[in-house]
């Protein structure tokens, strides 16, 4: 396998999205190991050499990395699945019309984009799904990232679909919340019928700079080897604080108003191309949840 650094030399890695959880982290690591990274906010007046501004809700046509780019990896855009819904036009125009036209623009200037996808690209009715298995999104979140997805993988310059399935960092709030109320004697109400299959962030940093570093093509799968509930997770939680069991009092997320397309019966997907390509095998997802109890 090429390193990193090996592969800086022919341009320097961008960060599109560079303030959120992964793109934040990613950057972070890079820099700590000496890899040239430039990174995009859209907060004016924060700029410097390392941070330059994008907006994906304006213009991006035209829109140019002040330095030399060899990887440029996509982390940017509205990734809460109610707000995609409650405004599927204008978070459509920023998640998959700005996002095509700059992944365009820079996989024509001798880019190899990656961008980041999601397992609502699937409807969750089948479990460990494959790379090749037809995409069938139920929500408009899933079905912003899968023409994505279409868009850059049909394009005819090499480029990287990564799907993500939840990832957990550390200090995640809602353990966070469940430590407190626990910790004070306070019931929690985790869902009983919404499932995760989580990767730590820590993993997922670990898999993008591997995949930075070599440029794998085509679509990687990062998931958790099973499913859990919320409610599962809420048990584990208690259980690691030596918490009064009984005040995990799970509910169910359709009662408590959760859409049912945003609760599919599976999340995970089949990460062979991770352990035969990049050598990487995800933790168990108990390991995942421990990470995110870290302080
Ligand atoms: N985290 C997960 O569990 C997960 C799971 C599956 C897939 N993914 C995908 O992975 C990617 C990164 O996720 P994340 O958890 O790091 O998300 P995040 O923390 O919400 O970060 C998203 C970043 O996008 C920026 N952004 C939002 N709208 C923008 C716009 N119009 N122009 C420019 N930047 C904009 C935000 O800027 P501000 O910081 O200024 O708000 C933020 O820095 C997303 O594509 C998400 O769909 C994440």
């Amino acid at each position: 396998m090429r390193s990193t650094n090996q592969k800086v030399s022919e341009g320097s890695i961008l960060i599109v999205g560079a303030d959120g959880t992964i793109g934040g982290a990613l950057k972070t690591k890079l820099e700590r190991d000496g890899i040239p990274v430039v990174g995009t906010t859209r907060r004016p007046g924060t700029e410097s050499r390392s941070r330059v501004f994008l907006d994906l809700a304006g213009n991006v046509d035209g829109w140019k990395c002040p330095v030399p780019v060899g990887v440029a990896l996509i982390c940017a855009g509205v990734a809460r699945i109610a707000d995609c819904e409650r405004a599927s036009a204008e978070t459509r125009r920023a998640n998959v019309e700005a996002t095509v036209c700059l992944a365009r623009s820079l996989a024509a200037s001798g880019a190899h984009v990656v961008m980041l996808s999601t397992n609502q690209v699937f409807d969750g009715s089948r479990p460990r799904r494959q790379v090749d298995d037809p995409v069938s999104p139920v929500t408009e979140y899933g079905r912003q990232k899968a023409e994505v997805e279409g868009q850059l993988l049909s394009g005819t310059t090499p480029s990287t679909v990564v799907r993500l399935t939840k990832v957990l960092p550390p200090r995640f709030p809602l353990f966070g919340d469940w430590i407190k109320d626990l910790s004070c004697h306070v019931a929690i109400h985790p869902f009983l019928d919404l499932v995760m299959s989580p990767a730590s962030l820590a993993f997922v940093v670990e898999v993008l700079a591997r995949l930075l570093a070599q440029r794998t093509a085509g679509i990687i799968q990062v998931s958790g080897d099973r499913d859990v509930t919320y409610a599962d997770a809420a048990h584990y939680v208690a259980r690691r604080l030596g918490a009064d069991p009984q005040l995990v009092q799970p509910r169910s997320c359709v009662d408590s108003g959760l859409p049912e397309s945003a609760a599919p019966r599976h999340t995970t997907l089949d990460t062979r191309r991770l352990r035969d390509e990049l050598g990487l095998n995800p933790p168990d997802v108990w390991s995942a949840i421990d990470t995110a109890l870290l302080p």
